[in-house]
């Protein structure tokens, strides 16, 4: 059974996965309209994994015998300019969701819920990956600068590697 606290905590966790499952949506479909088709691919999939991670959390929650609340999203920003705002806007999100994320898994120890505690860890994992990754493509984005033949293959990179079988993590 999970305690108030914890549940508040989790609830805050799935505002959050949805949040930024928006906010990926909104990039997508600003790459969409930019002709950039691999990096849309990749961010609609992006987009697609925070629902699971959502849900993850909403199926964790009610079966620990809490209440799983879905709450209202406020718009995400659609002020881009350039594809190295987008992925700038991405780890800057994905910094603060490891740092929500963390606030979860301290909260655990303090309440000696250990059950959550290691239900914690897959989110933590996937932190890890999610913003050595973003770190890994802007590091790329920088590399190109104002190069056009860059650019495209850096797109086309991505929609190879959004085309690859995804991995069902998420459960
Ligand atoms: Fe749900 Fe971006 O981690």
């Amino acid at each position: 059974m999970l305690s108030k606290k914890i549940e508040e905590a989790l609830n805050g966790q799935v505002a959050t996965e949805a949040m930024s499952s928006q906010a990926y949506l909104a990039m997508a479909s600003w790459a969409e309209n930019q002709g950039l088709s691999g990096t849309a691919a990749f961010l609609y999939r992006h987009s697609d994994e925070e629902r699971l991670h959502m849900l993850k959390l909403i199926k964790f929650i009610n079966e620990r015998g809490g209440h799983a609340v879905v709450s209202a999203l406020k718009q995400p920003g659609t002020n881009y300019k350039t594809i190295t705002d987008i992925f700038k806007a991405l780890l800057d999100h994905e910094t603060r969701v490891t740092h929500e994320i963390n606030k979860v898994v301290d909260l655990c120890l303090k309440e000696k819920d250990y059950t959550t505690h290691n239900f914690m860890q897959w989110y933590v994992g996937e932190q890890i990956e999610e913003e050595a990754l973003a770190r890994t493509l802007i590091d790329k984005l920088n590399l190109i600068g104002n190069d056009k033949g860059g650019l495209y293959l850096f797109d086309r990179d991505l929609e190879v590697m959004t085309s690859a079988p995804a991995q069902d993590k998420a459960r």
